[in-house]
């Protein structure tokens, strides 16, 4: 995996992680705060090295990493990540479950919707959200300070090193790949309508900066096409 660094806002920034030869995008997140970093999925344990590279001397401020659900590209990493840092982890009732049977007894602090992460600056707003992957209890986070929203494979696109403004298509893909059925996601796509989003920060594909309740509407099936 390679890795380039994209800022997002001027303490949030965005390792993109790039397979040679795969059409999609494995993004983590960092969350530079004075209270302590947050790390929005590790990747895959396969990929560490790279990351932890990219990441450099940052990681010796790690204190949270959040685990939106149970996946190698979410938390694969995540055995390597907490090794000898005071860190917690941040997940689910179902990726938490996991993550303990794993040996992370300590580490891993179970998440619920409506719960808060506030750091010094950073205020992390914890949504539930049903998950491709278990059909349940998976997590995505809004930033209050920011107005940041790490959506996990909501609103990402498929696509290789997708640019802003050309998202389209490869969103229609990741939403057909990732949500078959919109009827179940009916309720976070509300929850989502009621914040005041400004940026889309997701686990694959581009940063989303504009039309954001156009792009969710759409997203989610409030609204037929994608255009
Ligand atoms: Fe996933
Ligand atoms: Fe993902």
């Amino acid at each position: 995996m390679r890795y380039r660094e994209i800022a997002v806002d001027e303490d949030i920034t965005l390792f993109e992680g790039h397979e040679p030869g795969r059409a999609l995008t494995f993004n983590t997140y960092w969350v530079a705060d004075p209270q302590g970093a947050v790390l929005i999925h590790t990747g895959s344990r396969a990929a560490w090295p790279a990351l932890a590279s990219a990441l450099g001397s940052r990681l010796e401020s790690l204190r949270y990493v959040v685990v939106p659900h149970f996946e190698a590209d979410e938390c694969g990493a995540i055995g390597l990540v907490v090794d000898g840092r005071p860190v917690t982890v941040l997940a689910g009732p179902i990726a938490a479950r996991q993550l303990t049977g794993f040996g992370l007894l300590e580490q891993v602090r179970t998440v619920r919707d409506g719960e808060w992460l506030s750091l010094g600056h950073h205020r992390l707003e914890f949504i539930g959200a049903p998950s491709e992957v278990h059909l349940g209890m998976g997590l995505i986070a809004y930033d209050h300070a920011s107005r940041i929203l790490f959506s996990s494979d909501f609103l990402g696109q498929m696509g290789l090193w997708a640019e802003e403004g050309e998202v389209s298509a490869g969103m229609e893909e990741m939403r057909e790949h990732t949500m078959p059925c919109p009827d179940p996601f009916r309720g976070l796509a509300a929850r989502l309508l009621s914040l005041d989003i400004q940026v889309v920060a997701p686990g694959h594909g581009s940063i989303l900066r504009g039309r954001i309740r156009d792009q969710i509407r759409r997203y989610f099936g409030l609204t037929p096409r994608f255009d």
